[in-house]
């Protein structure tokens, strides 16, 4: 026996129309509960075992669980709720029935693929350290990302943890200087910094991770994006706080990593 839910929330909720729409629908004899007619919102009927038909449509037959793909925007924490903050849930189509949370975290200022579903099993896979799913990180550093980085990446780095991080694999994509104002007001001279755009995949999902790494060599992350995460891309066109479902051959990838 699933949870009971008033007829007229059950069917609002399923994308018939606003509360008072439903119940005209009600009222005209349109929705039947289990072949019969019903005239009663207040009916209770159970989601996962009630056949509900609306003009002779079966409504609401409902997944057992959601997947969605969110392209985080930076502002958002990656919580269920907060006090203060703006979370990633309210970027989420609202669906009271469930409770839907982010597969992990991505720091306030970070963008990019997460993953918000109420499959508490699936998450626990994906996060496990044992399973060491595949995150790619875009990013930009203040400091310049040189070729030797990319072995001490893939030695495994020293960020204060008592372990090595795992190897990672570091993609230097682009290298450039920055002119600087100079402190000095008088002089006129200016000095260089630099600036890489890098891609990162490690295998772990330990704290601040692409941050403390890259700080481990030297560098700041001033901008950081997540492209995927295991089989999951981040498409190219989905814009920044776009939500939806992931396809059928999304869940099937990520179900067969398992
Ligand atoms: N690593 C970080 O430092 N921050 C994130 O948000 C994700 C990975």
């Amino acid at each position: 026996m699933g949870k009971a839910v008033r007829l007229d929330k059950f069917l609002a909720d399923s994308g018939a129309g606003t509360r008072t729409d439903v119940k005209k629908l009600i009222q005209k004899g349109m929705v039947q509960v289990n072949g019969e007619k019903v005239k009663k919102p207040e009916l209770k009927v159970d989601p996962e075992n009630d056949v509900v038909e609306l003009g002779g449509e079966r409504l609401g037959a409902r997944a057992e669980f959601m997947y969605y793909l969110l392209h985080k925007p930076a502002g958002y924490v990656s919580a269920t709720e907060d006090t203060r903050e703006k979370t990633v849930l309210e970027l989420v189509p609202k669906d009271s029935r469930r409770n839907l949370f982010p597969v992990g975290r991505l720091d306030k200022d970070t963008e990019g693929l997460l993953l918000i579903t109420d499959d508490g099993q699936l998450a626990h896979q994906l996060l496990s350290p044992k399973k060491h799913v595949d995150k790619t990180y875009f990013a930009v550093t203040e400091g310049k990302v040189v070729p030797e980085d990319i072995e001490k990446i893939r030695e495994g780095v020293d960020i204060g943890d008592e372990e090595l991080t795992l190897p990672g694999k570091l993609e230097i994509l682009k290298t450039w200087g920055v002119q600087m104002p100079s402190a000095s007001v008088k002089s006129t001279e200016s000095e260089a910094k630099w600036r890489s755009e890098i891609l990162l995949t490690i295998h772990e999902g330990r704290f601040h991770q692409v941050k403390r790494m890259m700080e481990a060599l030297g560098k700041t992350v001033i901008y950081l994006k997540r492209m995927s995460m295991g089989p999951l891309v981040l498409p190219e066109d989905f814009p920044k706080g776009q939500c939806r479902e992931l396809t059928k051959e999304e869940l099937a990838a990520l179900k067969e990593g398992r």
